[in-house]
């Protein structure tokens, strides 16, 4: 993940991650929230509207890097660090958008969230996801499916409500696919594949597979 590298031009090139974080926020039944965590904020796509619906009372906000510089919502207060290893504060809810996908120890995330919150909600991506990149570049990308996530999920909260969607993206040229997977930190195609493998790349479609998730 090279995520730190492209905070500039995240915003710009991040459409899958906007339309995911705007259908996460609509996943999420309208509860009252006091107190809130977001993992993973990146520039905040997702926090704004988790803002707009929720206005909790406390909003704080985490990611790996340490980029509350960059944010231009309001929050109470910013937590630098990994997820997996850093203490968590006690919430109402924590939520995540487009985060969970890099967590290697998926499980005890899980158990680690359980143990902070009344309400988990969250979005990632799932089997299938970016099948045009898998193939092309045979990089094996190891996505869950949603039943995975599930099973999880229930060894620690009591109600799990699901829902999974397909996004495709279209591009004028092949390069433009590329060039937004680089800037959005998604995947590091170029870094590891040989300049033939790039420009033989045909496809002016990428498919996202993304998971949303509801826990209690
Ligand atoms: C694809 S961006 C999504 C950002 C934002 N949630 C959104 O919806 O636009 C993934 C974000 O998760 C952060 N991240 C990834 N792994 C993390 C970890 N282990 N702990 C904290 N943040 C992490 C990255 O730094 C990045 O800001």
């Amino acid at each position: 993940m090279n995520f730190d590298k492209h905070f500039l031009t995240y915003d710009k090139y991040a459409c899958v991650q906007k339309d995911v974080a705007r259908d996460l926020n609509q996943f999420i039944p309208q509860i009252k929230v006091n107190t809130a965590l977001e993992l993973g904020c990146g520039t905040g796509i997702f926090t704004q509207h988790f803002l707009n619906k929720f206005s909790p009372r406390k909003m704080i906000l985490n990611d790996y890097y340490d980029i509350h510089s960059f944010l231009s919502v309001p929050y109470d207060y910013f937590l630098h660090g990994n997820i997996e290893t850093i203490e968590l504060p006690n919430v109402e809810i924590i939520v995540s958008s487009s985060v969970f996908q890099w967590i290697e120890k998926l499980d005890a995330l899980f158990l680690k969230l359980a143990n902070k919150c009344q309400t988990l909600a969250f979005s990632m991506y799932i089997e299938g996801n970016l099948n045009e990149i898998n193939q092309h570049f045979d990089l094996a990308l190891e996505y869950k499916t949603t039943a995975e996530i599930k099973i999880l999920l229930e060894r620690y909260f009591c109600s799990v409500k699901v829902k999974s969607a397909s996004y495709k993206y279209y591009f004028n040229q092949p390069i433009n696919a590329l060039k937004h997977l680089k800037y959005t930190g998604v995947t590091q195609v170029k870094e590891k594949s040989s300049l033939n493998k790039v420009r033989s790349f045909s496809a002016k479609v990428l498919t996202y597979k993304v998971g949303f998730f509801v826990a209690l």
